[in-house]
């Protein structure tokens, strides 16, 4: 097997942190070699909002990321911030525009982004070699070996960039994790985020009837809440909402949803029976929410099909209380399968935060989702990708 030794820097991953991470180390004169196993370059990145990436948030701070070393993430995000990221993005004359929330998505397709990446890493001049698969990575005379199917490749600096677990289907495998074990590191433990709810028998033969139907809610529970919408599907429940709640979610525990944020809904029960009693309460539920929800509820805490000046305040209170609080136990989660990150990663107390290098080995760095850093729903995760991505770049 051939042995390539003219590259200062491998990169394994040449997803969204990897790239940004090449063709910038590369502007600063690196000899950069970014290997995937993929066919393609930016896979998730292809995917990701519907096809239009949702590619940063105007609102990224700090306090938009989970990690067991909160402060991690500080210096990345604010050398490299979502101004910069656009200022990227307008070089290349991609068009963009806010969807909500300060949410950034391409106008045309996230093939723009791939294409805006794979251009900077070419003018750069960092090569980007697909279709690698790696077998064996070691570290002996102040440089890494990396054994691949295309040949034998070494370099003084390796950054690990295979992101998380989530979408095996797109190519997602654990070598990150394996490679931070292999060299001493502590690996968070790792569970899926941003994921869809499954629910218990009972309740998904309850509401399964609902498939398809979004509500605004506010998810809550001890450590966050989410106004956002939820959605019902014929396996639980999704949606922004959700999803957003999913990542501070552990089994076993329940989740509180106001099924009608916009109302204060004893004080409306109370004034709707003054202006017009005849009317069913039935009737009224079905204003305030999707009508097939309304009788799902109605029905499963058995509320009469009364006419308002006929329900007294206690009823009103109850239900008050109970789309107020709707509490639901799920089942668990859809896991990797559909999750869009991996919580959890390389414990970020053994890594640099200016330049994401290990603190345990010389020329080892990590950027990215297989970081302990992740991201809320909304572009905060590719934000991480990029700012991380380039203070590793700078550093290298
Ligand atoms: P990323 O996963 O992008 O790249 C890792 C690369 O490593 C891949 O190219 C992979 O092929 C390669 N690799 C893995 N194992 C390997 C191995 N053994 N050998 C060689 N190569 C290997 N975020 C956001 O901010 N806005 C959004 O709109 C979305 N949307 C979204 C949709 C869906 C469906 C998913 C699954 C995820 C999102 N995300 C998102 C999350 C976002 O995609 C994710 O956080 C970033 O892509 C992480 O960037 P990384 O570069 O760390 O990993």
């Amino acid at each position: 097997m051939s042995v390539a030794v003219n590259h200062d820097v491998i990169i394994i991953g040449a997803g969204a942190a990897g790239l940004l991470c090449a063709a910038t180390a590369a502007q600063r004169g690196r000899r950069v070699l970014v290997i995937d196993h993929a066919k393609q370059a930016g896979k998730k990145i292809l995917i990701s909002g519907g096809g239009r990436c949702n590619f940063t948030n105007l609102y990224t701070s700090p306090e938009n990321y989970l990690s067991e070393n909160p402060h991690f993430c500080k210096s990345a995000l604010s050398r490299y911030t979502q101004w910069d990221f656009i200022d990227l993005v307008n070089r290349h004359g991609i068009a963009y525009h806010e969807k909500t929330l300060g949410q950034l998505f391409c106008d045309h397709s996230a093939k723009d982004i791939v294409s805006m990446l794979l251009t900077e890493c070419r003018r750069a001049g960092a090569q980007v070699q697909l279709r690698t698969e790696i077998t064996a990575v070691d570290y002996d005379a102040n440089s890494y070996t990396v054994v691949t199917n295309q040949g034998v490749l070494r370099a003084q600096q390796l950054v690990v960039a295979c992101g998380g677990l989530s979408m095996p289907k797109l190519g997602a495998t654990p070598l990150g994790y394996q490679l931070a074990e292999q060299f001493g590191h502590r690996i968070v433990s790792v569970r899926a985020g941003l994921v869809p709810f499954t629910l218990h028998d009972t309740d998904k033969q309850r509401f399964t009837e609902l498939s398809g139907l979004a509500v605004d809610v506010i998810a809550s529970n001890q450590r966050n809440q989410f106004k956002e919408a939820m959605l019902f599907t014929h396996r639980g429940l999704s949606g922004p909402a959700m999803l957003q709640i999913s990542s501070y979610w552990y089994p076993g525990e329940t989740i509180q949803i106001n099924l009608l944020p916009q109302e204060s809904i004893f004080t409306s029960l109370l004034e709707l029976r003054q202006q017009r009693p005849r009317m069913s309460l039935r009737s009224v539920l079905q204003e305030w929410l999707p009508k097939r929800l309304a009788l799902t509820l109605c029905e499963q805490y058995q509320w009469p099909d009364k006419n308002l000046a006929d329900c007294n305040n206690a009823l009103f209170q109850t239900i008050a209380d109970t789309l107020e609080n709707w509490t639901i136990k799920p089942n668990g989660t859809e896991g990797y399968r559909t999750a869009e990150v991996t919580l959890g990663g390389v414990d970020t107390r053994e890594v640099n935060s200016k330049t994401m290098a290990s603190t345990l080995q010389p020329g080892l760095y990590f950027i990215g989702e297989v970081l302990d850093v992740t991201g809320w729903l909304g572009g905060y995760n590719f934000q991480w990708a990029w700012s991380s991505g380039w203070a590793c770049g700078e550093s290298l």
